[in-house]
Protein backbone atom coordinates (compact mmCIF):
# COMPACT_ATOMS: atom_id res chain seq x y z
CA UNK A 1 0.00 0.00 0.00
CA UNK A 2 1.24 3.33 -1.22
CA UNK A 3 1.96 6.28 1.52
CA UNK A 4 2.26 9.66 0.90
CA UNK A 5 3.33 11.91 4.21
CA UNK A 6 3.01 15.33 4.22
CA UNK A 7 3.17 18.45 6.53
CA UNK A 8 -0.21 19.77 7.89
CA UNK A 9 1.63 23.02 7.34
CA UNK A 10 1.64 22.24 3.40
CA UNK A 11 -2.13 22.77 3.30
CA UNK A 12 -3.41 26.21 4.88
CA UNK A 13 -6.72 26.00 6.57
CA UNK A 14 -9.52 26.12 4.00
CA UNK A 15 -7.49 25.35 1.10
CA UNK A 16 -7.11 22.75 -1.42
CA UNK A 17 -3.29 21.32 -2.90
CA UNK A 18 -2.30 18.68 -5.31
CA UNK A 19 0.48 16.11 -4.15
CA UNK A 20 1.29 13.26 -5.80
CA UNK A 21 1.90 9.56 -4.09
CA UNK A 22 5.49 8.64 -4.43
CA UNK A 23 6.03 5.25 -6.05
CA UNK A 24 6.56 4.88 -9.21
CA UNK A 25 8.26 6.38 -12.03
CA UNK A 26 7.74 10.48 -12.00
CA UNK A 27 4.84 10.17 -15.24
CA UNK A 28 2.86 7.27 -13.45
CA UNK A 29 2.79 9.02 -9.90
CA UNK A 30 -1.14 9.62 -9.18
CA UNK A 31 -2.50 13.50 -8.26
CA UNK A 32 -4.37 13.23 -4.97
CA UNK A 33 -6.11 16.38 -4.16
CA UNK A 34 -5.82 17.32 -0.32
CA UNK A 35 -8.10 19.57 1.80
CA UNK A 36 -7.89 21.39 4.94
CA UNK A 37 -11.70 22.08 5.63
CA UNK A 38 -11.63 23.79 8.82
CA UNK A 39 -8.98 22.16 10.46
CA UNK A 40 -9.86 18.37 9.55
CA UNK A 41 -7.67 16.70 6.56
CA UNK A 42 -9.68 14.85 3.37
CA UNK A 43 -7.97 13.26 0.08
CA UNK A 44 -9.29 12.77 -2.63
CA UNK A 45 -8.68 12.07 -6.62
CA UNK A 46 -7.23 14.94 -8.00
CA UNK A 47 -9.19 15.11 -11.35
CA UNK A 48 -13.11 15.93 -12.02
CA UNK A 49 -15.15 13.05 -13.21
CA UNK A 50 -16.41 15.46 -15.52
CA UNK A 51 -13.87 16.44 -18.13
CA UNK A 52 -10.69 14.64 -15.88
CA UNK A 53 -9.64 18.57 -15.36
CA UNK A 54 -7.45 19.24 -12.49
CA UNK A 55 -9.66 20.32 -9.48
CA UNK A 56 -6.80 22.21 -7.28
CA UNK A 57 -7.87 25.78 -9.00
CA UNK A 58 -11.69 25.14 -8.12
CA UNK A 59 -13.17 26.28 -5.04
CA UNK A 60 -13.95 25.33 -1.43
CA UNK A 61 -17.07 26.24 0.28
CA UNK A 62 -17.70 27.51 3.81
CA UNK A 63 -19.93 24.65 3.77
CA UNK A 64 -17.40 21.88 2.52
CA UNK A 65 -18.25 21.81 -1.45
CA UNK A 66 -15.57 21.28 -4.00
CA UNK A 67 -16.76 23.55 -7.36
CA UNK A 68 -14.42 22.46 -10.09
CA UNK A 69 -13.81 25.42 -11.70
CA UNK A 70 -14.15 23.79 -15.77
CA UNK A 71 -17.56 23.58 -15.76
CA UNK A 72 -18.84 23.97 -12.14
CA UNK A 73 -19.54 20.58 -10.65
CA UNK A 74 -19.77 20.14 -7.21
CA UNK A 75 -18.42 17.20 -4.86
CA UNK A 76 -19.08 16.61 -1.22
CA UNK A 77 -15.13 17.09 0.33
CA UNK A 78 -15.66 14.54 2.83
CA UNK A 79 -17.72 11.30 0.90
CA UNK A 80 -16.85 12.80 -2.89
CA UNK A 81 -20.15 12.48 -3.69
CA UNK A 82 -21.69 14.31 -6.27
CA UNK A 83 -23.82 17.67 -5.36
CA UNK A 84 -24.19 19.04 -8.80
CA UNK A 85 -23.66 17.82 -12.23
CA UNK A 86 -22.75 18.17 -14.99
CA UNK A 87 -20.16 15.33 -13.28
CA UNK A 88 -22.33 11.96 -13.03
CA UNK A 89 -19.35 9.67 -11.14
CA UNK A 90 -18.13 10.57 -7.39
CA UNK A 91 -14.81 11.43 -6.28
CA UNK A 92 -12.33 8.52 -5.12
CA UNK A 93 -11.39 9.27 -1.55
CA UNK A 94 -8.37 8.24 0.68
CA UNK A 95 -7.63 7.28 4.30
CA UNK A 96 -6.07 9.82 5.74
CA UNK A 97 -4.74 9.84 9.35
CA UNK A 98 -3.14 13.04 11.26
CA UNK A 99 -0.18 12.12 13.65
CA UNK A 100 1.31 15.04 15.29
CA UNK A 101 1.97 17.41 12.35
CA UNK A 102 1.86 14.63 9.71
CA UNK A 103 -0.87 13.60 7.12
CA UNK A 104 -0.67 10.60 5.98
CA UNK A 105 -2.85 9.56 2.98
CA UNK A 106 -3.01 5.98 1.87
CA UNK A 107 -3.62 4.59 -1.55
S1 LIG B 1 -14.32 19.11 -15.78
FE1 LIG B 1 -15.24 19.48 -13.85
S2 LIG B 1 -17.24 20.07 -14.35
FE2 LIG B 1 -16.34 19.67 -16.26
Amino acid sequence: MTELVIKKSEIPKDSMVEFYFPDGKPWERKAVLIVNFKDNFYALDAFCTHNHLDLEDGFLTEDGKIVCPWHGSVFDVKSGKVVDGPAKENLKTYTVEVKGDEVIIHE
